[in-house]
């Protein structure tokens, strides 16, 4: 059996977000963030759950970090809650705050794992929002001072860093459809918030770059392979749409220091872009030392029904497209179309279409219903989950495509936003009651590729 070898010094990662493990919200002199408001809201998030304790990983670090050694992972992607080092969103930096990150940072350092931080994950202190959140232009200048404070602070032991994860859903879905915190329904505040979260990110790289050159700097990004339900025409523009709006409104400014025309076009009736000042697109095409890439799923997407009515959606004025499953095409807990092929294209499509830097995939994974049985978790779906999109990583770099590391999602159970503790990503099942952690047999499946550095032949 011969196997498919990835490169002597491909990076092989789990990832997390401080809101879905941490736990301690109160602890530290943490202030409260809009994931603590919004999980509170009734209604807001399924069974009422909240990430008041989470994983309790606040209290488990070593635990956490000593399990992610035992699978052999040579690096964590984890993110920093803003509100534990500025508790209101501006001022001095707590220190109880950094302390916490510096100690994780260094325990990973000692077992060999590459510390690999994101500094936003969705959970903006609420002070911030009070003041207008990211529909206001002022809350990029905060966090490119709060990405200042971290890095000064930790870029000496934290060496890669993330600006934003998924700034779709921080905008679509928090601003947009309201689905997350903050939960507003404002079409025209979603693209506001776009573009700030965008701006915040080159304004943090030019203060970082600025205060602590020796660090690697880039953004994660959500990306979604697209299919056209139909070949018609319709269906098409449909694709075009909200390809637009869910990739290259976010790629093209970053990468090119544009909007795409199109998009522009295509949300005129929703807004006029009048927020973009002169200089601004200079901002926020900086130069990254890596792209990040978080990848899922298809979108099959067709026109419009004639007589659709649009409702408040993650789709600006593109909100009655349709979003279709196609018949026989496997799906994950989340009802996810498992399309591993569509990483392969996602990973072509940036690498051919944008200036080379180099990529990685910051999340992918599958949430499936586990259970303990006899004190083990046997997760097959997960597995193959894992192999499939794995083999398209590898499909890619054969092309040519310069990934140079995987983060698989996630390490553990933990808090999947508004669905609660309903759904499970993890490689290690958590027992919530107790807080024990049981590697599944996908953790051990991983543990393998690792040692072996790839997949054993089909
Ligand atoms: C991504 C998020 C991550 C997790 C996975 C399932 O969109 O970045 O926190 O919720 O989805």
């Amino acid at each position: 059996m011969t196997t498919q070898h990835f490169p002597q010094d491909f990076l092989w990662g789990a990832a997390t977000a401080a809101y879905q493990i941490e736990g301690a919200v109160t602890e530290g002199g943490r202030g409260p963030s809009i994931w603590d408001t919004f999980s509170h809201t009734p209604g807001a998030v399924v069974n009422g759950d909240t990430g008041d304790v989470a994983c309790d990983h606040f209290h488990r670090v070593s635990d956490d970090v000593r399990l992610m050694a035992s699978l052999g992972l040579t690096s964590y992607r984890f993110s920093l809650s803003w509100s534990r080092i500025q508790p209101t969103g501006s001022g001095a930096a707590n220190q109880a705050g950094l302390d916490f990150y510096r100690r994780l940072a260094d325990e990973l350092l000692e077992a060999g794992i590459l510390p690999w931080a994101t500094l936003y994950h969705w959970d903006l202190p609420q002070a911030l929002e009070d003041a207008g959140g990211w529909p206001a232009r002022d809350t990029a200048a905060r966090f490119a001072d709060y990405a200042y404070l971290a890095v000064s602070s930790l870029g000496d032991r934290i060496t890669n860093w993330t600006t934003f994860n998924e700034p779709w859903c921080s905008s679509f879905l928090g601003y947009g459809s309201g689905v997350h915190a903050p939960g507003v329904q404002d079409g025209a505040a979603s693209v506001r918030a776009v573009h700030h979260l965008l701006l915040g990110h080159g304004q943090a790289l030019q203060a970082v770059r600025a205060s602590t050159p020796d660090v690697n700097l880039g953004i994660t990004l959500n990306l979604y392979a697209m299919a056209p339900a139909s070949p018609s025409e319709a269906d098409a523009d449909a694709v075009r749409r909200i390809d637009g709006l869910s990739n290259r409104i976010f790629l093209d400014p970053v990468l090119k220091g544009e909007y795409p025309a199109d998009v522009v076009a295509d949300l005129a009736p929703v807004t006029d872009f009048s927020f973009v000042q002169p200089g601004d697109l200079e901002t926020i095409k900086q130069p990254l030392d890596f792209l990040g890439i978080n990848y899922y799923s298809r979108h099959v997407v067709a026109a419009p029904l004639p007589d659709a009515v649009a409702e408040p959606s993650s789709y600006p004025g593109s909100e009655t497209v349709r979003f279709v499953h196609r018949t026989g095409v496997p799906v994950t807990d989340m009802d996810w179309e498992i399309d591993a092929p569509g990483l392969v294209e996602t990973l072509r499509g940036v690498a051919e279409n944008y200036p080379p830097v180099p990529l990685y995939v910051t999340e992918n994974g599958s949430a499936f219903v586990d259970k303990v049985v006899d004190g083990e978790v046997d997760d097959p779906g997960r597995v193959d989950y894992f192999d499939q999109h794995l083999r398209a990583c590898h499909a890619a770099i054969e092309a040519g495509v310069p990934l140079k590391g995987y983060f698989a999602w996630s390490l553990m159970d933990n808090f999947e936003w508004s669905w609660g503790y309903a759904k499970r990503f993890g490689m290690v099942y958590v027992d919530y009651e107790t807080q024990e952690r049981i590697p599944k047999s996908s953790a051990r499946w991983y543990a393998d590729v690792i040692r072996r550095n790839g997949l054993a032949a089909q």
